[in-house]
């Protein structure tokens, strides 16, 4: 028997209908499982065969078959809140993270949106001007749909932040992805609060909304409440909001949505989702008794997340949404070079590990990065060790500093601080006068140097630089590549970031329908009880 049944039945159930809408063969009985919009009904025959069909009645008068379980229709765009389709009118609650330098570019935004999903531009590390191109070639081509751009917390770049919300702000971006903040800053509450607005009946509306992500409860509950009045104060004396603006602020808080991030690519905590998640909901919930806004903060989920598994064990526990990151970069659209994209490839979930960030160096912020196939994160762990040891480059001992020369930066290290004083002229030259007297500073403006073009050498596959190259990668990475073995997602080439997406949302979709009858008693074969990726219509078309 192909399925087996035990469980003490106590549905009380009996199934009416035609005994030829019944499937007992596989392939009848896949195709029943696999029709997700209609329902489930697993009946069992006079003869005790068990079968599967989508049609007939049930009720509860012992009349017709036996019912042994029953799984309601349930498609890919009903997972998650629905108010999140709503509010940025997409098809699924499915988002694509940020990934800075561009690596979520204007063609993986694109792509999202013209699939009715969400993308986030990765805007972190880019100049203004280039995050301006990008505002105008996504607003250009998908002036009706939803975009986001990401709004990072820059603490040692402050003015990247202020400009970045200024860009915003000129060009209309409605939706940002602010990510990093440890708490609020006056930035992120200029963008928030000088949207708002009320309309004829006096409700507050929020014209520029935000998606927060974050990974701890503490920064959680910044963006779960109303800003402090200092900052509004200030901005208010700036002339950068209305007072009418300071006094609806009080009204509503300062996130629409918060994306719990745990072991994820770039920056994360390392936390698993399945602790993290659902204290971040415990605390909205506490938060949305407290405060009683109007708005109700949804909360979704990132880490981890790169299979119908994971974003159904999402859902499961509560998330209004789920957001992918590592796999996003494997895929076509992403702004990074093909050799990434055929490392990443490789890679299972034990390819990975921390290394320290560039943006926050000196913090010891570390982030995720891909272990296999570069040597980014031990060199970068040893300047973190040399900056922690030296006070200033000079103190570096003449071989250890020799072989870092040679080595790591392939060019003495003054030169290297020439290099630093002409990239940051462009973008924050207080940075060069905070260092001109600070030997210690100056040594992590130099490490900084190569920690921030190793991702550049990486996203514009530099030959020469192969084993620096720095790729942000989480253990989604290898899940994803597991999941994807001997499919025809398996290759870089074929993976499309909108197509994943469906992928993962509809496979979601139908192993809830497994789960909930594993879950009323019924074994059965372990093929059926995963989803592997269908060939889409744009793959075919890709593989001829
Ligand atoms: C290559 C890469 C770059 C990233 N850069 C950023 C970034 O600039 N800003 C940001 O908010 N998140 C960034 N992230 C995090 C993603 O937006 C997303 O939240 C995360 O990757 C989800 O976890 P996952 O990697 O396990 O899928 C980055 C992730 C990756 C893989």
């Amino acid at each position: 028997m192909l399925v087996k049944y035990n469980a003490i039945n106590n549905n009380g159930l009996s199934w009416m209908g035609s005994p030829r809408a019944i499937a007992f063969d596989a392939k009848g009985m896949q195709q029943k499982l696999t029709a997700v919009d209609k329902p489930c009904f697993v009946v069992q025959d006079f003869n005790g065969r068990i079968g599967f069909t989508n049609e007939g009645d049930l009720s509860t008068k012992n009349k017709g078959l036996k019912v042994l379980a029953v799984a309601h229709p349930l498609t890919a765009n009903q997972l998650g809140d629905a108010s999140f389709c709503e509010d940025y009118k997409l098809k699924y609650a499915y988002k694509t993270g940020a990934m800075a330098n561009g690596i979520a570019s204007e063609e993986l935004v694109i792509a999202m949106a013209k699939a009715n999903l969400l993308g986030s531009f990765g805007a972190a590390g880019l100049v203004p001007a280039r995050v301006l191109q990008a505002i105008n070639r996504i607003q250009g081509a998908i002036p009706t749909k939803s975009y986001a751009f990401n709004l990072i917390h820059s603490p040692n770049e402050e003015a990247l932040e202020e400009g970045a919300v200024r860009l915003f702000l000129e060009n209309k971006v409605r939706v940002v992805e602010a990510s990093a903040y440890l708490k609020l800053t006056p930035h992120i509450v200029h963008y928030r609060v000088a949207g708002l607005t009320r309309d004829i009946e006096g409700n507050v509306v929020v014209n520029n909304k935000v998606i927060a992500k974050i990974s701890r409860t503490e920064v959680a509950a910044h963006f779960m409440k109303a800003p402090p009045k200092a900052m509004l104060d200030q901005l208010l004396k700036e002339g950068k909001i209305t007072s009418l603006q300071a006094e609806l602020a009080n009204q509503v808080p300062m996130a629409d949505d918060i994306t719990v991030e745990a072991d994820s690519g770039g920056h994360t905590d390392n936390r698993p989702l399945v602790a993290l998640l659902p204290s971040i909901i415990r605390l909205r919930n506490e938060m949305e008794k407290k405060y009683n806004y109007a708005i109700k903060i949804r909360v979704g989920a990132a880490g981890g997340i790169a299979t119908p598994e994971s974003a159904l064990g999402a859902f499961m526990m509560g998330a209004a949404y789920v957001v992918t990151g590592s796999v996003n970069q494997a895929c076509v659209e992403a702004g990074t070079s093909e050799h990434v994209k055929n490392l990443l490839a490789q890679v299972s979930s034990t390819d990975v590990m921390m290394a320290p960030a560039s943006d926050m160096f000196e913090m010891g912020v570390e982030l995720q990065v891909l272990k296999r196939g570069t040597l980014f994160g031990p060199r970068a762990k040893k300047l973190y060790e040399y900056y922690n040891r030296y006070q200033s480059i000079d103190d570096i001992p003449t071989k250890e500093r020799e072989k870092l020369e040679k080595q790591v930066f392939k060019q003495p290290l003054e030169k290297v601080w020439e290099a630093c004083i002409q990239f940051f002229q462009e973008r924050d030259p207080k940075q060069i006068e905070r260092a001109e007297n600070n030997e210690h500073r100056k040594m992590a403006l130099i490490f900084r140097w190569y920690l921030g073009l190793s991702s550049n050498w990486a996203n514009a596959g530099t030959t020469d630089r192969k084993t620096d190259y720095q790729i942000w990668c989480g253990p989604a990475m290898g899940a994803f590549n597991d999941w994807t073995k001997n499919t025809p997602l398996a290759k870089p080439e074929n993976r499309y970031a909108a197509d994943v997406a469906e992928q993962i949302m509809e496979g979601a979709a139908y192993l809830y329908r497994i789960q909930s009858l594993k879950m009323q008693g019924l074994t059965m074969p372990a093929e059926w009880e995963s989803y592997a990726p269908k060939t889409s219509e744009k793959m075919a078309m890709m593989m001829g």
